[in-house]
């Protein structure tokens, strides 16, 4: 029976998305679909004072158009639309709840029509006049309103004596940088599709990360009975944390559902799509001070990150260095300056991607200071335990993502003076960057249906957002009851299966494989516990932990001779199944840091007449513990890797301050990496070995290939030109300066 996890196992789901048999949410239909259109506010900031529909609703076509003024009935209380990812400062935004309008492009009204073109040309003719009020969207011109967390994050505590240690290092670096505001830029676009069943319940087929959470949020937001609303998403094309929390038109599309009594689709378009999250605009400073041979002696690194006016977000930008190297003196600060754009949201490896831009750049720098190699900098400050809470790590093989990805890239040919490279007529610059990403775990349910003929169906609620669920839970399953792969079906995204927080965080595929192994286990208990029934059980006496399921049968581990049919032991026991479901909890690992590694290395080639930068090669060496499936996580760091080569060189989200609205919201003027600015990427998995972290040794991959590959192109970029560019993305306007 071959072992599957470990393995280059092909995504299961995989023909039915290349097929088009996969469903997404906007391409369920029904009956009686109709259609929904946004309208939006055209002001960033002030009062609706009067809203005209009566054009949009003599086009022919047109059914309704929902305002704040003939909406239904929606919670009052600002706590009933809180998520279960909602910061725990401010007031969820409600779409259509009143008069006022606090970012631009807000929804403030549904066209519901027969067509969607329809809908779309009805939603143009709604008229609005608005009271105006003073709005400012621009980190820099609201920097002065900067404030402490109203909720500060617990490890952000002073260590020694940072100023006074950095005022006497001999050796010193202060910089700020800056990361613009970007966009997750999903391929599929937000939709909602809600299913008006006759009974007057409703199928919800909604583009989010987490179906249960979406399912309490519109039952509390919208006063509805738990058996009434149903929540699926089976398939996403892409979330990267845009689907964490519910998305306004899930709340359109089902309230349209409830005023019209029949089903509505309400898909954004891409423009939409910008004013509903975003990773936020944050400005980072940071002060390194060393002995001459590369001791950090301070580190200070203080982020300002935009929030909206009716939230508090914010994730720690600034406290990633605790895992990374030693210093004894210390000051972190993670502080918010409120904008008028809509609340801003987690985005692939939230705080880290920008944080440790900052860090890795400020490390850069200050290697050159040194005049040290920017490996041997790391090396030397290397931390053998977490810094904040003086805690070991579960396992950190940080120094062989250095090594491993160090000899993949040939570092050790890199002539360290900038501008000192040439390919031809073009620079050369060779930079690396360390990342760093938590290996978080949550609570999961896994439920196993076993049945006689040999087949395993496995179900919980999570999501699978792209990153290959389908797949990893199919594995584990697999090897727990010793099936093969194609004995396995998968079923996740319904919001009445077990249990499952959010997908984001890279903590589901480690958190399901430890629920699936939990179950698995109950499985066994019970077949055993069946099997000793039969008369003449060769399983006499054997407890669950004495034997395996393999090939279909129950077999003893100390004499493989001794065994029994599964179909046999459920035939005796006139059972056609057998079904257990176990809560899997975080391992209590005790004191212990857990975190995910990695090193990146990156090549740039600039022509110095243009100034035209290409990414010629990434090498990207991963500690992540025992990798579940190799091919699927080399996916997971190979789009990593590209996202941060965009966040480099391309992304950036412009604003019209003067009228707070977005510029570029579309994907011709939003610059992403496309083919052909992807060339060589080569992703390493180092070995590492974490017998704490959880049974399998496991850590997440989701996002730990992101974090660091900026800094590690910025800093190749400064290699090759020797211009430092703080401020992101590196345009060649920048390099021209
Ligand atoms: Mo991720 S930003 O937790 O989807």
């Amino acid at each position: 029976m071959p072992s599957y996890i470990g393995t280059a196992t092909s995504r299961v789901d995989g023909r039915a998305k290349v097929t088009g048999t996969a469903k997404y949410a906007g391409e369920f239909g029904a009956s009686d679909l109709v259609y929904g259109a946004v309208v939006e506010s055209t002001i960033p900031k002030g009062r609706i004072v009067r809203i005209d529909v009566s054009d949009a609703l003599r086009v022919d076509g047109v059914i309704d158009v929902l305002t704040h003024e003939n909406r239904p009935h929606m919670a009052e209380a600002p706590g009933a639309w809180k998520d279960e990812v909602a910061p725990d400062v401010g007031s969820p935004f409600r779409p259509l709840y009143d008069d006022i309008v606090m970012f631009n492009n807000q929804p403030i009204a549904l066209v519901v029509a027969d067509e969607w073109e329809t809908a779309r040309f009805a939603a143009s003719l709604v008229r609005v006049d608005y009271e105006r009020a003073a709005h400012a969207t621009d980190l820099y011109a609201v920097r002065d309103t900067v404030r402490d967390l109203q909720k500060p994050f617990k490890s952000s505590k002073p260590r020694g004596n940072a100023s006074a240690a950095y005022a006497a290092a001999a050796v010193r670096h202060e910089a700020e940088y800056y990361i613009p505001i970007e966009h997750h830029n999903p391929m599929e676009l937000y939709a909602s599709t809600a299913v008006w069943n006759g009974d007057g319940k409703l199928t919800v087929y909604d583009k989010t990360q987490g179906v249960q959470n979406v399912q309490r949020y519109l039952c509390s937001a919208l006063g509805l009975s738990s058996d009434d609303v149903r929540v699926m998403s089976e398939f996403m094309g892409g979330g990267f944390g845009s689907g964490l929390r519910p998305q306004y038109q899930v709340v359109l599309a089902t309230m349209g559902a409830l005023k019209l009594q029949r089903s509505v689709r309400l898909v954004l378009t891409r423009q939409q799509m910008y004013e509903l999250c975003f990773r936020p605009a944050t400005i980072e400073r940071l002060a390194l001070g060393a002995t001459t041979d590369g001791s950090l002696e301070s580190l200070t690194h203080e982020a300002i990150a935009v929030t909206s006016h009716y939230e508090e977000f914010a994730r720690d930008d600034t406290t990633w260095a605790d895992g990374l190297y030693t210093c004894a003196n210390t000051n972190y600060s993670h502080k918010v300056a409120r904008v008028d754009l809509c609340t801003p949201s987690d985005m692939r490896a939230p705080g880290a991607t920008t944080g440790v831009y900052a860090l890795e750049s400020a490390m850069d720098e200050l290697a050159v200071a040194l005049k040290l190699d920017p490996i041997a900098l790391r090396l030397r400050c290397y931390s053998e335990r977490e810094q904040g809470e003086d805690l070991p790590f579960t396992s950190k093989a940080l120094r062989e993502c250095y090594r491993e990805g160090a000899d993949a890239f040939g570092w050790d040919k890199r002539s360290p003076e900038p501008r000192s490279m040439r390919d031809g007529s073009e620079l050369v610059g060779w930079g690396m960057a360390t990342g760093v990403w938590e290996a978080l775990q949550v609570p999961i349910t896994a439920r196993i249906t076993l049945t006689a003929n040999g087949h395993a169906e496995v179900a919980c609620a999570t999501s699978d957002i792209g990153t290959g669920t389908y797949t990893v839970m199919a594995q584990v399953t697999a090897d727990a009851l010793g099936l093969p792969i194609e004995s396995i079906t998968v079923k996740l995204g319904d919001s009445t299966l077990p249990q499952s927080p959010v997908e984001g965080g890279s903590w589901i595929a480690t958190s399901i494989a430890a629920a699936i192994g939990t179950t698995a286990d109950a499985v066994r208990a019970e077949l055993l516990r069946r099997a000793q029934q039969m008369p003449k059980s060769q399983l006499a006496g054997m407890s669950p932990d004495n034997v395996t399921l393999t090939n279909g049968k129950i077999v003893s581990k100390q004499n493989p001779s001794h065994s029994a049919l599964i179909a046999d032991v459920m035939r005796h026991g006139k059972m056609d199944r057998i079904v257990q479901e176990t809560t899997a909890k975080p391992n209590d690992i005790g004191k212990y840091a857990r975190n995910t590694h990695s090193a990146i290395f990156a090549e740039v080639k600039i022509d110095e007449q243009l100034g035209i930068i290409r990414v010629t090669r990434v090498v990207s060496a991963i500690a992540a513990g025992r990798i579940l499936n190799t091919k699927t996580g080399h996916s997971q760091i190979m789009g990593s890797v590209v996202w941060g080569i965009g966040m480099a060189l391309h992304e950036e989200t412009l604003i019209d301050h003067r009228f707070g609205r977005i510029m570029n919201a579309n994907v011709a003027e939003y610059h992403m990496p496309v083919n052909a600015d992807v060339h060589d990427i080569k992703v390493i998995f180092v070995d590492e070995r974490d017998d704490i972290i959880n049974p399998l040794g496991m850590k997440g991959l989701g996002e730990i290939g992101i974090v660091g590959v900026a800094a590690a192109i910025a800093n190749a970029v400064y290699h090759a030109t020797g211009k430092r560019v703080r401020d992101l993305p590196i345009t060649l306007d920048k390099l021209q300066r």
